[in-house]
């Protein structure tokens, strides 16, 4: 159980943004290891010189103290999906990932935005982290824009600005629905054809706005303003764009459109629309992970591009 104070320390470390990278490097028995970490810092232009902080609880961590090696590899905003698998419980991270080797033999990811690779330099004890001090040996860099981590959540910034020219654009329509949470129930409102939906309004707008999606909600006594993007669905002609936000609230209401239902209560078979049922359920593992993605796509398909792990970093 993590007190109070670390819950506050860890809060104002993440109002500092950063980008994303994979640490990787070679273990005793020859395979790949990595892990996720934005922990990732310049040091010195001359020697050429980078940190990065390993948690004392990785179960990779002998690996990397024992290396005398490391690389990092700093993620594109593609490369969200990549982000989750190193930062979870998987058998094989490297199982769907293509890597190839320079100076050191550790694993440079393809398509990364920059690379570095890396001899150990210094290994320093620091609380409950080592900071691993790496002279760079080889390095490349490209033009693809970075994966951005902030207050625990990632920041597709091209997707965001995206859907504000969607929403600004008269020939778009544009349905904004929210997936609005309160300690595991999720709020749904009944239709007089007794069928439940997700909120929904033509703008997110702004609490004072009634007819806009958060002043809806306020009106009901739902508090969305802090919210995420979850999922975006567009037609194929891009002539009408879905948006939905996550929000978590801290108090249930009850009205007369609409309720709090339990994740295990929730009466699927009320749910009319296929995509909203599997929206719901794609919410429900990825809380249960912590661990959130935002679902791109059209209508001929789609996959779920961002991932955040909001309790951990
Ligand atoms: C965005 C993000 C940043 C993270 N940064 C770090 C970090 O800098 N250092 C660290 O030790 N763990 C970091 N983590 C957590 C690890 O990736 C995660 O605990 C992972 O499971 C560690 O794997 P391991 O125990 O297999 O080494 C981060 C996770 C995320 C999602």
């Amino acid at each position: 159980m993590i007190s109070e104070q670390a819950r506050k320390f860890r809060h104002a470390l993440g109002a500092f943004p950063t980008g994303v990278t994979v640490v990787t490097t070679i273990d005793n028995d020859g395979q790949p290891i990595g892990f996720t970490a934005n922990s990732f810092s310049s040091v010195s232009i001359d020697p050429k010189l980078i940190l990065i902080c390993i948690d004392k609880a990785s179960i990779n961590l002998e690996a990397f103290i024992e290396s005398a090696y490391f690389a990092v590899n700093i993620l594109s905003e593609k490369q969200q999906q990549m982000s989750t698998t190193f930062a979870s419980p998987v058998d094989d991270r490297f199982s769907h990932v293509d890597w190839q080797t320079k100076t050191t033999g550790c694993p440079i990811i393809s398509d990364a935005v920059a690379w570095f690779d890396c001899t150990k330099d210094k290994c320093v004890d620091a609380g409950d982290h080592y900071i691993l001090l790496g002279k760079v040996v080889e390095f490349d860099s490209t033009i693809m824009t970075p994966l951005v981590f902030l207050r625990g959540n990632y920041v597709n910034l091209t997707l965001e600005q995206k859907m504000l020219r969607a929403m600004k654009d008269d020939n778009t329509k544009v349905v904004v629905g929210a997936l609005i949470e309160c300690r595991s129930q999720i709020y749904l409102n009944e239709k007089a054809d007794g069928y439940l939906y997700f909120p929904t309004a033509s703008s997110l707008g702004s609490l004072n706005d009634s007819e806009s999606l958060l002043g809806k909600l306020r009106l009901v006594g739902i508090d969305a303003s802090e919210h995420y993007l979850f999922s975006v669905f567009e037609s194929d002609d891009d002539k009408s764009s879905l948006i939905y936000y996550r929000a978590q609230v801290e108090n249930t209401t009850k009205t007369s459109q609409g309720k709090f239902y339990a994740f295990d209560e929730v009466p699927f078979e009320r749910i009319r629309d296929e995509w909203n049922r599997t929206m719901l359920k794609r919410y429900i593992a990825e809380r249960a992970l912590n661990a959130f993605g935002i679902y791109v796509g059209k209508e001929s398909g789609g996959k779920v591009e961002a991932v955040t792990k909001p309790s951990v970093y």
